[in-house]
């Protein structure tokens, strides 16, 4: 566990946690961290904390003692959140300390209660501050559906601080570098897209919610934005609420200026046409990625299809439907709301087709609103027509991307 002092009287402690299924579904290849604060005044308060702190006290209580804070004097734990990456530690906290009240929203409260069985709780409304002397003053500011309905940011008044526990957070494991401004071109790179995986993942259906949250962050004096999860901001703190701002557009349709080809095949005849299609985009000049499901994760696959403004659905009829991993992974993304991307399908079938159907179906199930141009479904092998269909339907693909492209 890492030690890093923030701000005066202000810690973050941060854990990197790896070979683990986020949520229970999520395989973040690169790993995640946790990060919780500590706030010390003449009381000291932990916002947020560190999922089991592996469970054994003793680690608890070494880390602690290490930045000078005796838990005995902790007095307040702050739930900005409930979910336990953030609160699972509780149950631990109680061992070497039982005498403590729990701050959060009402929302959390009875979550608190029926989780842990835990009810001294001081429960704090829109503006409630804590003061918790020599200066330290915090006020806590619920952001509903972030992406729970319990959520709160907390704010450090005499350090600018903003707690923001999910909210601009990212996933992928931190080395030395800790803060926005001393990272690597290659670390910026590296978290914008863990950013987008993060997003992506775990946000993106609750996007209208995110935006309200991205305004009131904007209503603080800010010197430091202080995540539950990656790297802490404060040389341009802007900066990631205008990347968030970016995502949540790609919620909705926009994305960079790459397609993803989203492709399964038994046995290559709709890999022939892939191959083709592949040569026209690099004709086009147009990046592209490529997920063959089902071998794809399903938190990388989400991401790319998430980020990209145009997507190639590639994909077979198998027993009268879409190829299964192909249509499960669309229904993925249709689960998680994203809407409004420009897409083309094509696929080989046998004898009756129906992969057409089922995916008219699966987009209309989650009402996804994706700008398709009409697909293009051919017998067995693809045949020089086939090829012409196709060319000309990735080319109508890149005219509907144009608008949609927000890097
Ligand atoms: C298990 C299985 C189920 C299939 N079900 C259908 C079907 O219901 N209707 C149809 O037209 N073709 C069906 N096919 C035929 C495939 O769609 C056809 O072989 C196609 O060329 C496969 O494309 P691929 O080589 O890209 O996987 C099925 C094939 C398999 C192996
Ligand atoms: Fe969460
Ligand atoms: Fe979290």
């Amino acid at each position: 566990m890492k030690k890093i002092k923030i701000a005066d009287g202000i810690h973050m402690l941060s854990m990197n946690v790896e070979d683990m299924l986020f949520e229970g579904i999520w395989e973040i290849a690169n790993g995640v961290t946790l990060n919780s604060y500590i706030v010390q005044g003449e009381k000291t308060a932990i916002i947020d904390g560190v999922i089991g702190w592996d469970g054994i006290p003793e680690t608890l209580y070494k880390n602690l003692e290490e930045i000078n804070v005796h838990p005995k004097d902790i007095d307040y734990l702050i739930v900005n959140h409930m979910e336990p990456d953030h609160s699972g530690w509780i149950s631990n906290f109680e061992k070497i300390k039982d005498d403590f009240t729990i701050v959060c929203t009402e929302k959390a409260a009875k979550l608190v209660t029926s989780f842990y069985g835990k009810d001294k709780i001081q429960v704090v409304k829109e503006g409630d501050t804590l003061d918790l002397g020599n200066g330290k003053v915090l006020s806590f500011h619920p952001v509903p559906n972030v992406h729970w309905p319990d959520t709160m940011y907390s704010y450090e008044h005499s350090t600018k601080t903003l707690f923001s526990c999910d909210m601009y957070g990212a996933f992928g494991k931190m080395g030395d570098h800790h803060f926005d401004d001393e990272m690597t071109p290659e670390e910026e790179e590296f978290f914008e897209k863990e950013g987008i995986r993060y997003y992506s993942n775990v946000m993106t259906t609750f996007t209208p919610m995110l935006r309200k949250a991205i305004e009131k962050s904007k209503e603080f004096e800010i010197n430091t934005i202080a995540p539950g999860h990656g790297p802490l901001y404060r040389g341009n703190p802007e900066k990631i609420m205008n990347d968030y701002t970016r995502f949540s557009n790609y919620a909705e349709g926009a994305g960079k200026n790459e397609i993803t080809i989203l492709w399964g095949s038994m046995y290559g005849m709709t890999g022939k046409a892939i191959a083709f299609a592949e040569e026209i985009l690099k004709r086009e000049g147009v990046k592209y990625n490529k997920l063959e499901m089902p071998l794809e994760s399903e938190s990388e696959m989400v991401a790319t299809v998430f980020k990209s403004a145009g997507i190639i659905i590639a994909a077979p009829t198998y027993e009268y439907k879409l190829f299964p991993p192909v249509a499960a992974a669309l229904d993925e993304i249709g689960r998680k709301k994203i809407t409004g991307k420009a897409a083309f399908r094509f696929g080989s079938y046998g004898w009756s087709g129906g992969a057409e159907k089922e995916l008219a179906e699966i987009l209309e199930r989650n009402r996804m609103k994706w700008d398709m141009v009409p697909s293009v479904e051919f017998e067995g092998s693809p045949k020089a027509g086939d090829f012409e269909k196709i060319e000309a339907g990735i080319l109508e693909l890149i005219g509907k991307m144009k608008d949609k492209i927000v890097e």
